[in-house]
């Protein structure tokens, strides 16, 4: 089980907010489609849920623990428990493609465990397998500076099949793949989070494909919640709003569809950390 509270959170980069006041609840199993403009704080708040980067304030839960004040040991074999797929994965350019996608096992294994198996892949034929749901079966033993950028896409999202977190948190999957790949990368990734009830974080640009396969759709602007909506309940309007006005203010107008409502956003809850 994989479940996430987080209370009024806040996150700052010296003195400046990038991500403000976020109140959720993702229960095991959910999966939620994050959609926003660029810098809007996507990626920041993803590596907040991921226990990378600290918060400067509120509250974050995982399985009813709060991470941060954990001892180092025990923080570290919690973020064992998560994945977080950068959406560029740090694949060095010389290894083989079977050892980067078999090192989405290495956050939940020990130092020599995880020393061992860069030099002697463990298990070829899971890696095999994991490449084959994204089509690249042919390049296991490729050296990953030779792929192209979707295919080195592809193993950092190979790699998270190998991962056995309970918990995904996946930046922009699908920048790098041509349309008919994305919508197969998302369906594989989706299917096996659904097989083994993996809770899904996922930001993407590609709103229509968010709409089409998260069931929950979150809406980021400036650093704060917009919406938080079921997906049947996200009209064309809303997210075209989200990207909308940075257009509209760009140009110093008035956004002409500025009568869209969004939903109310939830009252922050009261601080209880503070920035480190
Ligand atoms: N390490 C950092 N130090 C200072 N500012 C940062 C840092 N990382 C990100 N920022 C700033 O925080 C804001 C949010 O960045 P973030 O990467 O979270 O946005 P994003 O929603 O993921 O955008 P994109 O769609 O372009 O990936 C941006 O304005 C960015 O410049
Ligand atoms: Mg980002």
């Amino acid at each position: 089980m994989s479940q996430l509270i987080v209370e009024g959170l806040r996150k700052k980069y010296k003195s400046r907010t990038v991500v403000q006041d976020i109140s959720l609840q993702l229960n095991s199993g959910e999966v939620v489609g994050l959609l926003g403009p660029n810098g809007a704080g996507k990626t920041t708040l993803l590596q907040v849920l991921a226990c990378a980067l600290p918060p400067c304030q509120g509250r974050l839960l995982l399985n009813d623990t709060a991470p941060w004040a954990l001892s180092a040991a025990a923080l570290r074999q919690l973020r064992g428990s998560l994945f977080l797929a950068p959406q560029v994965p740090p694949l060095p350019p010389r290894q083989r493609v079977v050892t980067s996608v078999l090192a989405g096992r290495l956050p939940a294994m020990g130092l020599l465990h995880s020393l061992r198996s860069l030099f002697y892949p463990a298990d070829i034929p899971a890696a095999y397998d994991a490449l084959d749901r994204f089509d690249l079966a042919e390049k296991l033993f490729e050296r990953v500076d030779r792929l192209s950028g979707g295919e080195r896409q592809r193993v950092g999202l190979a790699r998270t099949l190998l991962a056995p977190a309970k918990l995904w948190l996946i930046d922009e999957p699908l920048s790098a793949l041509d349309p008919a790949r994305a919508r197969q990368a998302l369906e594989t990734l989706l299917d096996a989070a659904r097989d083994r009830q993996a809770t899904v974080v996922a930001t993407l640009h590609q709103v229509d494909m968010a709409l089409a396969h998260f069931p929950r759709i979150i809406g980021l602007r400036d650093g704060a919640l917009v919406f938080d909506l079921p997906a049947q309940a996200v009209s064309r309007e809303v997210p075209a709003q989200l990207y909308d006005q940075y257009e509209h203010e760009l140009r110093g107008e008035v956004p002409a569809n500025a009568e869209v409502n969004y939903p109310d956003r939830p009252e922050p809850a009261p601080a209880v950390m503070h920035c480190r």
